[in-house]
Formats: C-alpha cells, sequence, structure tokens
C-alpha cells in the first residue's frame, strides 16, 4: 500500500478504520482512527502490548498495511527507533545523517548544507566527525532526529526514544522535541509511559483494545493514566 497525503491540509496523520492482525492473530488494531494537526507534538501511550509499536511501524512503511486500510501522511515522514544502535548505520555522526540523503541525488554541497543545518538543529553541530560508539544514548537520539530533518521530514514518529536514557538526558530530549516543532512546525507522534513527558506535548492519545480509546489534554490523560492500578504498573 501507498501512503498518502491528507486530503485535509490542516492534517498531518489522518488514519481511518486501520485494521491490523499479525498473522494467526486476532486483530491488534481494530478499527482505528488517528488525526494529528500540522504542528502540533502529540504523544502516544498505552499497556505493553497494546499496539503502539505496531501502529508507528505501519505508519512508518515498515510494515505492510492491508490493502484495504485508509493512512494518510504527510510526507516525507521521519522514524526513530526506540534503540538507536538500530538504526544509525555508518560510523561516524556526519556520514550517518548524509547516508539517510543518499536516495535524493543531491550535490556534496547541498548534502553538506542539509547535515549541518540539521545537526545544528539539535545542538550536535560540534560533534559532526564524532564516530558514533563514542556517543550517549541521548546523543544517538539526536543524531537520529537530524536523519529525519535533514530529509526535510514533515512527520516524526518516535518509538518511546527516552526509555533508555536517564532522567537528565530523557527531558533534554524531550524539551528538544518541543523546540523544534514549535520552530519547524512538523508534527511528531512520540510513544512514552513517563507520564512526566506529558508535560510538553500539546495533546495525548490512549490506545487501548485496538482503537484510540482516549484523546485529550495531556493533563486529563495523566490523571486518568494515574487513577487506573493496573494501567501504571504496566507502563512503569
Ligand atoms: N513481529 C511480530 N510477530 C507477531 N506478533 C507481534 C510481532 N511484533 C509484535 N507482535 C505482537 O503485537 C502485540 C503488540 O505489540 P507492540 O505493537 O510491540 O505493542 P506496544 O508497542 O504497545 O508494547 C504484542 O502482543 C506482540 O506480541
Ligand atoms: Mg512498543
Amino acid at each position: 500500500m501507498t501512503t498518502l497525503i491528507p486530503n485535509d491540509s490542516s492534517l498531518s496523520v489522518d488514519i481511518a478504520d486501520l485494521t491490523y492482525a499479525w498473522p494467526g492473530h486476532k486483530p491488534l488494531l481494530n478499527n482505528c482512527c488517528l488525526q494529528v494537526p500540522k504542528g502540533q507534538f502529540w504523544m502516544l501511550l498505552g499497556a505493553n502490548g497494546s499496539g503502539k509499536s505496531t501502529l508507528l511501524k505501519l505508519m512508518s512503511g515498515l510494515l505492510d498495511c492491508p490493502p484495504e486500510a485508509k493512512i494518510r501522511l504527510d510526507k516525507p515522514v521521519g522514524f526513530v527507533f526506540q534503540n538507536p544502535d538500530r538504526q544509525l548505520v555508518m560510523p561516524t555522526v556526519g556520514a550517518d545523517v548524509a547516508f539517510g540523503l543518499a536516495s535524493e541525488n543531491l550535490t556534496q554541497a547541498e548534502t553538506k548544507t542539509r547535515v549541518e543545518k540539521a545537526l545544528d538543529a539539535v545542538g550536535l553541530l560540534h560533534l559532526i566527525r564524532r564516530p558514533i560508539y563514542a556517543l550517549s544514548g541521548g546523543q544517538k537520539h539526536r543524531v537520529a532526529i537530524a536523519g529525519a530533518l535533514a530529509r526535510h521530514c514533515r512527520l516524526m514518529l518516535l518509538d518511546e526514544p527516552t526509555a533508555l536514557l536517564d532522567p537528565d538526558s530523557q527531558i533534554e530530549l524531550v524539551e528538544q522535541l518541543r523546540g523544534l516543532v514549535d520552530r519547524t512546525k512538523i508534527a511528531a507522534l512520540w510513544i512514552t509511559h513517563r507520564l512526566e513527558e506529558l508535560n510538553w506535548a500539546d495533546r495525548a492519545v490512549l490506545l487501548a483494545d485496538g482503537a484510540i480509546a482516549a484523546s485529550d489534554r495531556p493533563e486529563i490523560i495523566r490523571d486518568q493514566l494515574e487513577q487506573i492500578p493496573s494501567i501504571p504498573s504496566s507502563l512503569a
């Protein structure tokens, strides 16, 4: 399936009636609908196994969507994995960000400008020649984000980007993404189980029983989750 551009130009994500089952299993996503406006930072929450990663993989094209699925996304789409070691493939920071541009037929000067601008946006320009192995976890996530920015992504999908980070790096990353969304007007959908991160989001949505069970202001979703004893324990 090829994803389409949203019909409604105010939306960055427009998903209608997405049903998906892993082979041999009952549907994990069941008539799931989600709309994210352009220029907003949304967080996606839900218990372990509720299908958050599967939804992002379907959106990013890492998983094939059923042919009848209606997924419309503002493109290009950038995807940041939970574990950046699975995503960063080149030996140095600059080479890795440039690698994502290989298919764009840019001149060397254009590539250099794009790489430098993207690294500057995540505060890592000074590390352009640094080997990937010498980066911290938070810096690796920022390189992955720079890779998406260099491709001029309009929508960024992030799967638990702070799960492996210490509390300081966690807050730094979420603050940085908030700033990027405000400055560049891209949209971002960020999966998390850390409720304190909701402070930086425009809106939060909760995935349960195969669909978006709640969509509201972040503080309202946080209150809901804190009141359900079974959910915070699996989210902790
Ligand atoms: N490659 C796969 N093959 C079969 N089932 C899978 C695969 N990946 C995930 N699942 C199943 O899909 C369900 C949802 O997983 P996932 O999307 O990773 O949830 P979440 O990210 O919300 O924790 C789980 O029951 C998981 O076992
Ligand atoms: Mg997951």
